[in-house]
């Protein structure tokens, strides 16, 4: 039986973390600094994320979207790739990562069956990209863009966390991006997640003061037809070979049209980023029926879509206790 909650919302897009480990240490994602507890779980194996996925595909999942931490980092992740790419139900995987060693692995994971690469780049200056991050390099991160271009892991998408005061002077330079190469520059409303959202009220931007600046450079046109399979919107700046995505998950809530869930690293099913609820899979990986019934359990976790504020005041009263780098957005 397929996935639908009460709402009417089909899932068919799960999230899987893969590791909770990252070789940067932005100051919104890892809100505990760059060392997670000593006792923090293992993640899930090789043969524990098979099994899941096999799973969900049989419940209706096509698309998988690879996350972290940085998922790069996942020994395995190759094999893993190749096993997902082998299930005929499986029509998109996607990765998202912070691009440090994808000119390394571009070939490699296209030719495991990846399909398209979504790239986390806040900044165009070197200096400030280093600051960001606590000390990348951001030559690495666009000769990562060039391969998996060349790689054909496309549409390649960049997404931009917009944080007022930090890098809000760049949106432009990012929507300049757009006018030669088909590459998608996607602006996120900076969401008050972990425990490292003390000055999220100061810093947050909404898509319509983001979209505005955009608009200096050109009219916008709406753009309906991109492959994706999130709650980005669209739009094209005249004459531009790229386009722009803005997500907001603040000023302009998506829930109605909400379509994933997600697994954390260490095998815990989330039916909604923001919520505390979770189960366990990895106890009963072994399991296929039982599973099927925990990704139906899940169903009744998926909160209403006619509610909300409950996003916004959950998210301001910082219910949730996990920095994005253990959710993977
Ligand atoms: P496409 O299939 O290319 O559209 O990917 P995507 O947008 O689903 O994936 P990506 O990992 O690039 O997500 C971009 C960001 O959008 C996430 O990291 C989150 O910040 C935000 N986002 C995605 N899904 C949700 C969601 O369900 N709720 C909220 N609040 N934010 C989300
Ligand atoms: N607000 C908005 N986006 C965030 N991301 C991480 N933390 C936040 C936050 N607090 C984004 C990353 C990446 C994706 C995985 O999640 O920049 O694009
Ligand atoms: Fe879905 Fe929760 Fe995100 Fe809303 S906040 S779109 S229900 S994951």
């Amino acid at each position: 039986m397929v996935l639908q909650d009460r709402f009417g919302r089909k899932i068919d897009y799960l999230r899987i973390s893969l590791t909770p480990k990252c070789n940067f240490k932005c100051f919104y994602c890892r809100p505990q600094g760059d060392c997670l507890p000593e006792d923090y779980p293992e993640p899930l194996d090789r043969r524990e994320i098979e099994k899941i996925v096999k799973v969900a595909s049989d419940l209706g999942i096509t698309k998988i979207r690879l996350t972290g931490g940085e998922p790069l980092l996942k020994p395995d992740l190759i094999p893993i790739i190749r096993y997902m790419a082998a299930i005929p139900g499986i029509s998109d995987i996607s990765l998202t990562t912070n691009g440090f060693f994808l000119a390394r692995k571009a070939a490699a994971l296209k030719k495991a069956g990846l399909n398209r690469v979504n790239i986390s780049l806040d900044s165009l200056n070197d200096e400030r990209f280093r600051s960001i991050t606590g000390g990348g390099r951001l030559s690495k991160i666009k000769a990562g863009i060039d391969a998996a271009t060349r790689e054909g892991l496309t549409p390649l998408k960049i997404n931009m966390v917009v944080i007022k005061g930090i890098n809000d002077d760049e949106i432009t330079d990012f929507a300049a991006l757009t006018r030669d190469r088909d590459i998608h520059i996607r602006y996120i409303e900076y969401m008050p997640l972990g425990d490292g959202h003390s000055q999220w009220q100061e810093r947050y931007l909404s898509v319509k003061e983001i979209m505005d600046a955009c608009g200096s450079l050109g009219t916008l046109e709406k753009v309906e037809k991109v492959k994706g399979n999130g709650p980005a919107r669209y739009y094209r700046l005249a004459g531009h070979q790229g386009v722009l995505g803005f997500i907001s998950p603040i000023s302009e809530h998506f829930c109605r049209e909400c379509n994933r869930f997600r697994v954390t690293s260490d095998g815990m099913l989330k039916a909604c980023l923001f919520s505390g609820e979770e189960i366990n899979l990895r106890e009963t990986v072994n399991d296929e029926e039982a599973l099927k019934l925990l990704f139906h359990q899940a169903l009744e976790f998926k909160p209403s879509p006619l509610k909300p504020p409950y996003l916004a005041q959950n998210l301001c009263q910082g219910v949730r206790a996990r920095g994005m780098v253990e959710i993977g957005g």
